[in-house]
């Protein structure tokens, strides 16, 4: 899979895809990603990317001119599945989104910034909004390393154990149970004998039974979707 992300700061999010799993899915190839200066597809002589709102208000708005080169520059040379844009207006951000996402082959991330981009590149080029939550970021770079690294992690190869994917927190609409490791008593905190028996089935029934109580107590909301 192949990510494309454009910004005006790519240097607030170059180091996220520099460790762990995401920098493990680079090395073997299973996720690319590129990131692009927006402003060095800016035609201004002063390489400006912003401007002012018509009929005034506060803040800048991201010009037209250097996202559409850059979108047509990539779309001149692959197909794109979405071509995203990160905006706290947008579908929030679920696990069933990354992974429908993780089976894509290429997609453009388009991180907003200032107050914002001209709608008529939502309108025309956009195929996709996301948000990562109610609450407002100063960009969107945040927002594409968190949605990047939730779709990248998915994508099969990415991780060592092929199935710790499917044990994570929401994957069935569950929180994860509590894990625990080495040594068994701490200062008398003792990890749940259960845990010690073996049993692999007793073991599973009881990983259950803890997911569905946390998800019940601390999410009940999932439960009802
Ligand atoms: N840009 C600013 N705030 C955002 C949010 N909550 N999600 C995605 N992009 C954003």
């Amino acid at each position: 899979m192949r990510i494309d992300i454009l910004t005006v700061l790519p240097e607030l999010i170059e180091q996220s895809f520099e460790h762990s799993i995401i920098k493990r899915a680079k090395e073997k190839k299973v996720a690319e990603v590129h990131l692009h200066n927006i402003r060095d597809y800016s035609t201004d002589k002063h390489k400006k990317v912003d401007d002012y709102a018509f009929s005034g208000g506060a803040g800048m708005v991201m010009t037209i001119q250097p996202i559409e080169t850059a979108i047509s520059k990539l779309c001149s040379e692959r197909n794109y599945d979405e071509i995203i844009y990160t905006s706290p207006d947008g579908e929030t951000f679920k696990q069933s989104m990354a992974n429908v996402m993780s089976s894509y082959t290429n997609i453009i991330i388009l991180c907003g910034h200032y107050k914002g981009i001209d709608q008529r590149i939502r309108d025309n080029i956009v195929t996709k909004e996301i948000s990562i939550g109610d609450y407002v970021l100063t960009g969107g770079e945040l927002a594409a390393a968190v949605i990047s690294d939730a779709i990248i992690r998915l994508i099969p190869g990415a991780m060592s154990d092929e199935t710790s994917a499917l044990t994570d927190s929401f994957q069935d609409n569950l929180l994860a149970p509590p894990v625990y490791t080495r040594p068994a008593d701490y200062k008398g905190w003792k990890v749940p004998d259960i845990l010690l028996t073996g049993n692999t089935q007793k073991i599973e029934e009881w990983r259950f039974e803890q997911a569905y109580e946390r998800t019940r107590r601390l999410r009940p909301d999932l439960l009802e979707d």
